[in-house]
């Protein structure tokens, strides 16, 4: 039996993973879509570009939600997107209506799935997938923190003119204002980046990493950024099918670790077929562990705002 990748939702974020996982080979794709014909029309130009590459993948678009029965991995990217202006928090009570619908079918038509939650605001949206769903916490984690330490990296490479393959860095906590790039984690060929730049320097490729979702929506006008966070998708959903148990940043559920309870945050975690094989604690410093359970707490009180 092929593998099964449904995506939900075809917008920007959606059509652009379907086509990254389809071109990757991971396994047969099925795009789905409430708004008449979009899935469908994505999936069409997809198969033509199938005979452009000379590589056959299955595609398929849908309006109907059943056809991701027996789906071995699912990747929600429906919601509305953020509009300039707008914080993730603020389409909370929005996306929360459309997720907690679109879980209870995951929940009955594909049991066994994996889920990645993308739709923002991305540590709330994990959490009530997990609520709803009732799946094992390692099998529902979300795509946030991934996108956030590629773009830290991009950031540090242009400042510094170094290519990207020789950065490695760490962001944790919640895809929103709460994150937290670490700097002391974030290693240029294994030395630590505030080697290379002083304080003030490095605390303005902060908060650069952090608005950079922001100063993207806001170029855009409507709508948010696809090329990374597909990729950023792509990527885990790679880790999990070919079991490569590398340490990749997602939205994982916290039951104890770095002194957190009944929380979905960015965390590193090791990726392989079973989803999360494991949460890894970074030995954090007293300030950055401060930040940490900040950012924490602000997920835990934004969850009380979920009316649904
Ligand atoms: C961003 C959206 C995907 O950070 O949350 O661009």
């Amino acid at each position: 039996m092929n593998i099964k990748i449904s995506v939900i939702g075809a917008g920007n974020v959606g059509g652009l993973t379907a086509m990254r996982l389809a071109e990757a080979g991971l396994g047969d794709i099925v795009l789905v879509d409430k708004v008449p014909g979009l899935a469908k029309a994505k999936a069409l130009d997809l198969e033509d570009a199938s005979a452009v590459l000379k590589y056959n993948y299955n595609i398929q678009g849908t309006e109907d939600v059943k056809e991701i029965k027996d789906s071995d991995i699912v990747v929600i990217t429906a919601g509305l997107a953020r509009k300039p202006g707008m914080s993730r928090e603020e389409l909370l009570n929005k996306n929360a209506e459309i997720l907690k619908e679109i879980c209870l079918k995951i929940k009955e038509l594909a049991p066994q799935s994996i889920l990645i939650v993308v739709t923002n605001p991305l540590d709330l949206m994990t959490h009530l997938a997990l609520k709803i769903t009732h799946f094992k916490p390692q099998k529902v984690f979300g795509m946030g923190v991934s996108l956030d330490a590629a773009r830290f990296a991009n950031l540090i490479s242009q400042k510094l003119n170094i290519p990207q393959d020789n950065i490695d860095t760490t962001v944790l906590g919640s895809h929103g204002e709460g994150m937290l790039p670490l700097p002391r984690f974030t290693k240029i060929k294994g030395v630590s980046l505030d080697e290379f730049l002083d304080d003030k320097e490095v605390e303005a490729l902060i908060s650069k990493t952090i608005n950079r979702g922001a100063e993207i929506v806001s170029l855009f006008g409507s709508g948010s950024a696809y090329f990374a966070p597909s990729l950023a998708i792509t990527a885990i959903i790679k880790a999990i099918l070919k079991d490569e148990k590398r340490t990749v940043g997602v939205c994982a559920y916290l039951n104890g670790e770095y002194g957190i309870k009944d929380v979905c945050i960015g965390v590193p975690c090791r990726i392989g077929k079973q989803g999360i094989e494991q949460i890894i604690e970074l030995e954090l410093n007293s300030e950055e562990k401060a930040a940490f359970l900040k950012s924490a707490e602000s997920v835990r009180k934004n969850l009380s705002w979920i009316t649904t």
